[in-house]
């Protein structure tokens, strides 16, 4: 077959899967947590700077979409799907699959961060800081949100990050640990399963070829 033909192809599954399939319900959207507020809670006077159940509710979130948290060391971001833990404002007890702490360990106080956090499973996500013993949380520095399947996730969060505690392995680890990656609930992109990775490759590069042919069509897979 020539380039010409393959082309000719692929664009033909483009415009037969694009009118097959609903045309995408939005965007990927960037959320900053508490807008102008921040993530921020004030010690003295033990108030949270904006009311973050009041700020997850004005939103809308989808696999794919980020939660940016505009922050200091003096705050934690908890995020997990556990709502024992979410309830309890702590990590403590916690299991190491379903809670990840982004950062934890700080030492010095006031320090300026962003912490930014992709939503890669679809339904209830908490999210909680744990510092102050709790008390952070208990007074509001804390929310819940649920999120949709949107546009499902996109390839380059297929394999999200690690999450950043582990449990370290055993002492009788003659075999490799297995880890699975957070992403691999069944809720995200179908085509990208385990075990699929010579489906995997082939959809990097068709997805490769669709960009530079069509642009992105989004609602292919
Ligand atoms: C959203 O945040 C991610 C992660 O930082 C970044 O890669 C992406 O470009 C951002 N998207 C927009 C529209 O700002
Ligand atoms: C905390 O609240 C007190 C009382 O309203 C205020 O004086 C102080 O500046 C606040 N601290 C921060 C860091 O905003
Ligand atoms: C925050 O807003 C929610 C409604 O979105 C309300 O139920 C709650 O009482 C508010 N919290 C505070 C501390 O005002
Ligand atoms: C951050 O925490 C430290 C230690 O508790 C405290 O001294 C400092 O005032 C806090 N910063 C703010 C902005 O609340
Ligand atoms: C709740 O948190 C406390 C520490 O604040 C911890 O001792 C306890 O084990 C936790 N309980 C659960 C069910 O996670
Ligand atoms: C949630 O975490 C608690 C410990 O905090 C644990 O006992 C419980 O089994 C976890 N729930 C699920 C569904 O994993
Ligand atoms: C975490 O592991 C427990 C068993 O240890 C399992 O019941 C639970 O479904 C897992 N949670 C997630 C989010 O994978
Ligand atoms: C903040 O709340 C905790 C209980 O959650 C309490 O022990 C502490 O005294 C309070 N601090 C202030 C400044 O009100």
């Amino acid at each position: 077959m020539t380039g010409a033909t393959i082309l000719h192809l692929i664009t033909m599954a483009v415009l037969v899967s694009a009118a097959a399939s609903q045309a995408p319900p939005t965007k990927y959207i960037n959320h900053t947590v508490g807008d102008s507020a921040g993530w921020f809670f004030n010690s003295t006077t033990n108030t949270t700077a904006t009311n973050y159940s009041s700020w997850a509710g004005s939103q809308t979130f989808s696999l794919g979409d980020y939660l940016i948290f505009k922050t200091s060391s003096n705050q934690t971001v908890i995020h997990t799907y556990n709502l024992t833990t979410f309830r309890n404002c702590s990590i403590d007890d916690s299991s190491s699959n379903d809670t990840f702490v982004y950062n934890g360990g700080n030492t010095v106080f006031d320090q300026a961060l962003t912490i930014i956090v992709p939503l890669t499973i679809q339904g209830p996500n908490y999210f909680f800081s744990d510092a102050s013993d709790g008390i952070q949380c208990q007074h509001g520095l804390a929310f819940e949100i649920n999120v949709n399947r949107g546009l499902g996730l996109p390839p380059s969060l297929n394999q999200p990050p690690p999450p950043t505690y582990r449990e370290p392995p055993g002492p009788d680890s003659a075999s490799p640990p297995v880890t699975i990656p957070a992403g691999e609930e069944g809720t995200g992109n179908s085509g990208f399963k385990k075990g699929a990775s010579v489906q995997v490759i082939a959809c990097v590069c068709l997805f490769a070829l669709l960009a530079v042919i069509g642009g992105d069509r989004g609602g292919i897979f």
